[in-house]
């Protein structure tokens, strides 16, 4: 009842010396832990195994982050009976105590926030700031999903059904079961946190696969909910292999829903997966799929150049342009075109690139495998465009990668189309802002978007014509906010879930009608 309003999170400000000093701490702290061994736990039961995923520094690829353990599929068939066994307690759970155990974890999730930064410079290749917005993120999913839930369920008084004589009608929002919960690396500790903290507060039960480049991370948010009280078998960890136990998981005839935030391509997969009824499945498997995104800023000639510049830069390489809300394209009338282009390519002159622990504005890119897919979308991209800054390998033990911009890329090129997930950039140029929107829109993609104008009317154009979930008119497409920018996308960015929206645990729920007479 004395629960204050929902707040986001502040973001740390580093140039303040005890924030400094402090965030130097906890990564020194982080990195005096490197090279443990991390166990999967099921029902509460922690358990090492024999094969192991080996998690490193991206920005110092000798560096070993952790030895994770790595499940079978006997441990994926142990983990679902430990959920579905924990379901028929937690499901009966009542929603002030679920809500609370969110706002435990946000609590102290908040008084140990540089430790969790810090395990995200050091295993994701964050600098400080992105790893600050990030568990900032984490905070605000458990204390708006927490309050949300508690919404729900007084659904009756806040939007009552219609009335009718002789009859008392309530609404009531059910879990689904067990769910499978796959959450990606680039923020490995926000979205994992989200999606995990939405599925249980709703009372269903989970099998958390973390990603392999991440687990550690992934391991510190599910031992915080351990230390705040979670009962076992809730959550159960389980990092492994996505082809191998996510599969099986996904096609387990007892998985009531997959909760999955990645590539396109994995998603799709879960999605027909998932569509295939095993025998004795008494369901139809819910999918909530958020996928990549081919992300772009328009300009027009009435813009303030100086900020769209910066906000096409901010929003194409912050984190390296490893966030499905990149702004990878940016698409210019022709009248500001050359400016533009200029401006961007000095702003990319700028940035420092290095170690992250260093907090260079410019990390490395997850992995070798992101490392040579991008170095050789780089390639493309001087056969497509004409190269205005970067153009490739930079130095540094990990996977270092100038920031590339591309100019003059026709709308049908490759790097136009297609998700990079890296510092690349491409730009195009129109003849006028409806063209521009036009080329904007020319993607099977539609997760964020941005429109730079001064003109109102063109505004009120951009508004209605850019077709994306995220849109965002003279700032940057990037940095959504809970509960003030719910996020998702169309097409084939995914199921348009709005994570941190109202609408958002309705997915992990189901709606009972009850009607009584006398
Ligand atoms: N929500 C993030 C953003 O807006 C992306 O996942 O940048």
């Amino acid at each position: 009842a004395d629960l204050p309003a929902f707040a986001n999170e502040p973001f740390t400000d580093f140039t303040l010396p005890g924030n400094k000093a402090a965030m130097e701490g906890a990564i020194a702290a982080f990195k005096s832990k490197l090279g443990r061994h991390i166990p999967l736990t099921i029902g509460g039961r922690r358990t090492l195994t024999e094969e192991r995923i080996v998690s490193i520094n991206p920005g110092k690829t000798d560096e070993i982050v952790g030895y994770v353990a790595k499940a079978t599929r006997e441990h994926a068939e142990e983990a679902m009976s430990a959920a579905l066994e924990a379901f028929e307690s937690w499901k009966r759970v009542g929603v002030e105590e679920r809500a609370d155990l969110l706002l435990r974890a946000a609590a102290l999730m908040r008084s140990r926030k540089h430790a969790f930064s810090a395990a995200m410079v050091v295993e994701a290749g964050k600098n400080w700031s992105e790893a600050d917005a990030d568990t900032a993120e984490a905070i605000d999913f458990l204390g708006f999903y927490a309050r949300e839930m508690l919404r729900l369920s007084e659904a009756n008084a806040l939007r009552p059904l219609v009335r009718t004589p002789g009859e008392n009608n309530r609404i009531e929002y059910l879990p689904l079961g067990v769910g499978v919960v796959v959450p990606p690396w680039n923020f490995p500790l926000a979205i994992c946190a989200g999606m995990t903290a939405a599925a249980i507060v709703c009372g269903n039960t989970v099998v958390l696969k973390p990603s392999s480049l991440t687990p550690v991370v992934a391991y510190e948010f599910y031992s915080l909910l351990e230390e705040v009280g979670l009962p076992p078998g809730v959550v159960n960890f389980l990092p492994g292999s996505g082809a191998d136990i996510g599969d099986y998981l996904t096609a387990h005839p007892r998985t009531r829903f997959v909760s999955f935030t990645g590539s396109k391509e994995v998603g799709l997969r879960i999605n027909k997966l998932a569509a295939e009824t095993a025998e004795d499945q008494r369901w139809i498997k819910r999918v909530i799929a958020e996928m990549g995104g081919k992300d772009g800023v328009v300009v027009d000639e009435t813009a303030d150049l100086d900020a769209a510049a910066s906000a096409i830069v901010a929003g194409a390489f912050g984190f390296q342009g490893q966030k499905c809300s990149a702004g990878s394209r940016a698409i210019v009338v022709e009248q500001v075109y050359d400016e533009i282009v200029g401006k961007i390519a000095a702003a990319i002159g700028k940035l420092t690139i290095g170690l992250p622990e260093t907090n260079a504005q410019i990390g490395p890119v997850a992995d070798r495998r992101a490392y040579d897919k991008i170095l050789d979308y780089i390639d493309v991209g001087r056969a497509e465009g004409r190269l205005i800054a970067g153009g490739g390998k930079a130095e540094g033990n990990g996977y270092y990668i100038e920031p590339t911009a591309f100019a003059d890329v026709a709308p049908q090129a490759r790097i136009m189309q297609e998700e990079i997930f890296g510092p690349v950039l491409a730009i195009a140029k129109a003849k006028d802002y409806k063209e521009a929107i036009e080329i904007f829109n020319d993607t099977e993609y539609g997760l964020t978007g941005s429109f730079f104008s001064k003109d109102e009317d063109r505004i009120a154009y951009a508004l209605e014509e850019m077709f994306c979930g995220n849109l965002y008119v003279n700032r940057k497409c990037t940095g959504a906010l809970v509960g003030v920018h719910p996020f998702g996308g169309f097409n084939m960015s995914g199921t348009d879930s709005k994570a941190g929206g109202y609408d958002y645990l309705l997915l992990f729920a189901q709606a009972k009608l009850t009607s009584r007479r006398r």
